[in-house]
């Protein structure tokens, strides 16, 4: 039997991601779940985002999925290791679950011609130093700096990001990243809300240093993935069809969706644990 994707995100934010999944595999089917009562995930221990995010899971096994992508890169930093080692062995070892710090790490390296490459993330990220582990298994001359933005999932996901109020924790997060060094010549937007500030950020950036966002990487990464795993591929449902889900409001969810994921959408609620 062949099921849709699953796409996974604490909020808002992994819409950025299946905006272009949809546009490099728009036959496939989607199903978007978006954990917004529990949200954000940003700034909870590692216990509650793997605990928060095997629910989620779990919960796209039972719609059938053989494929989820942790949209978000906390929970890819604090609960896919586990996922993937621990509990899909016992729970469905047919059953695949990929994250995103992994692609964008792959190709992070390629950009940066200073060797010197800027993280900008939830504090959870930060903290996990996912991205220093990653990126030096591809790239070990490249110098990581990582900074985190505790503010901006707050300001984003309450509709503030295109408001005056937003330039100060834009530029004060820019300054504090570039104060550890004036090297960095890319700057990778490593959560999958950030997106919705790139023109704030480019305002405030220094001339000549790149800002990349996860979206592409991701979705070029799914292509490749699914080319080399014809069998999970099979698993995989393709009529062009996407369902959103959230844990919150339906309504609120269908209303601040649309600048995530650039078009309305209609949304049902369901409940996770
Ligand atoms: N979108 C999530 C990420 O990529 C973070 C949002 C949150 O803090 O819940 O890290």
């Amino acid at each position: 039997m062949s099921a849709p994707i699953g796409v996974f995100d604490s909020g808002y934010g992994g819409l950025t991601i299946l905006k272009e999944l949809k546009k490099q595999l728009p036959q496939h089917d989607y199903i978007y779940l978006g954990d917004n009562a529990r949200a954000p995930y940003g700034t909870r221990s590692f216990e509650t985002v793997y605990q928060y995010t095997l629910e989620a899971v779990k919960w796209f096994f039972d719609q059938g999925c053989s494929l989820v992508i942790l949209a978000c890169n906390t929970a890819s930093a604090k609960a896919l290791r586990n996922i993937q080692q621990l509990d899909l062995p016992h729970i469905a070892p047919d059953k695949r679950v990929l994250g995103v710090i992994r692609p964008s790490s792959e190709v992070l390296g390629n950009y940066t011609n200073s060797n010197h490459v800027g993280i900008m993330a939830t504090l959870g990220t930060v903290q996990s130093d996912s991205y220093i582990i990653e990126l030096s298994k591809f790239f070990p001359k490249v110098h990581v700096h990582q900074q985190a933005c505790p503010m901006w999932v707050p300001l984003i996901e309450n509709g503030e990001y295109d408001k005056p109020g937003a330039d100060y924790f834009v530029k004060g997060y820019l300054d504090e990243l570039f104060s550890q060094s004036k090297d960095i010549d890319t700057i990778l937007l490593a959560c999958t809300h950030y997106p919705l500030l790139e023109a704030k950020i480019k305002s405030y950036l220094p001339e000549g240093v790149k800002l990349v966002s996860q979206g592409d990487i991701v979705a070029d990464s799914l292509v490749k993935y699914l080319q080399i795993h014809p069998e999970i591929d099979q698993k995989c449902s393709k009529n062009g069809k996407i369902q959103f889900y959230t844990t919150d409001n339906a309504q609120t969810f269908e209303k601040q969706a649309s600048s995530f994921f650039g078009q309305k959408i209609e949304a049902n609620h369901t409940d996770l644990a």
